[in-house]
């Protein structure tokens, strides 16, 4: 295959966001589009060692060298020397940030004001091109659209103000393991009721899906409307839901989502000092 013809995208960090990335880009309708450079500070094991559209390094400055996108998903603190290692190399290029507490203000501090800069918000449903990825850009129409071509092919996108990308980790990102916990909940209550963990966590994540589904589907429906449509009156749903109220469960995920929020602000304040 001929590397010139293809969009180059080089992955610096392949941790748990950028083997996720990694992998759904492997594994999307852009496969055949793309040349993927992706790296790591040491690569033990290849993966797709068979894929010939992609180079697994450990050098990030041949990584960005002829890349037309790069996206960084290393960890706050490691941003800045990775920054100024390939900053000489990436002027002109679509720049995509996943950097949780990096707005895109920081980004042009030390990357330039005259870069295309995104910054983005996936999840690791990304992994398997269900992400929900919040986008915002610093005004450059050519990068937004390619990061969005991106990241459309790996779930779903949602342009937003930079100021809102805080909540859009905590409800996106973070959101990924909310959403684990409660499954998991449902799985072990399903066990005490008599099902192997096998079978109830299989009820518990093809309901979830169908609820998800049943709001993706239908974007008129309301998730109270929803849950009308299922409690009869004086009937096990309805005594079992206001229960799960009674012990919180509603205001125990609104504190979560805000304490996370919170801890962002921290994360944020550390990176700005
Ligand atoms: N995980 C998520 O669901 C998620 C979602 C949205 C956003 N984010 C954000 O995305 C970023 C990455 O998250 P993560 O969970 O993937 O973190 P992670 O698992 O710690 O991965 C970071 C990776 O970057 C590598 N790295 C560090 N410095 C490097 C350098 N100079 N050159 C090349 N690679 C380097 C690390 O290698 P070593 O292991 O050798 O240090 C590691 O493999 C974070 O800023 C996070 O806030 C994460």
């Amino acid at each position: 295959m001929n590397k010139e013809n293809k969009m180059k995208v080089a992955i610096l960090g392949t941790g748990n966001l950028g083997s996720s990335i990694l992998k759904g880009l492997m594994n999307s309708k852009l496969r055949d589009n793309i040349f993927i450079s992706a790296t790591k500070r040491k690569w033990v094991e290849k993966p797709f060692s068979n894929a010939n559209n992609l180079q697994c390094i450990t050098d990030n400055t041949l990584a960005v060298t002829d890349a037309d996108v790069i996206i960084f998903a290393v960890q706050p603190e490691q941003f800045y020397s990775l920054a100024k290692e390939v900053k000489n190399k990436i002027k002109g290029k679509i720049i995509i940030s996943t950097i949780t507490g990096l707005t895109l203000s920081g980004m042009e501090e030390v990357l330039g004001k005259e870069q295309k800069l995104v910054r983005s918000m996936p999840n690791t449903a990304i992994a398997v091109s269900q992400s929900m990825t919040c986008l915002s850009y610093n005004g450059n129409e050519e990068s937004i659209k390619t990061a969005e071509s991106i990241f459309n092919t790996l779930g779903k996108t949602l342009i937003i103000e930079d100021e809102l990308m805080q909540a859009a980790t905590v409800l996106g990102a973070s959101g990924i393991a909310f959403w684990m916990r409660l499954i998991r909940a449902t799985t072990q209550g399903g066990i005490q009721l008599g099902f192997d963990a096998k079978e109830a966590k299989f009820i518990a994540v093809q309901t979830c899906l169908g609820a998800a589904s049943v709001l993706q589907k239908q974007p008129e429906a309301h998730p109270e409307n929803e849950i009308d449509k299922v409690t009869t009156p004086k009937g096990c749903t309805i005594k079992g839901l206001n229960q799960m109220e009674h012990k919180g469960m509603s205001s125990a995920l609104i504190h979560g989502l805000v304490s996370s929020y919170e801890m962002i602000s921290q994360i944020k304040e550390k990176i700005d000092s």
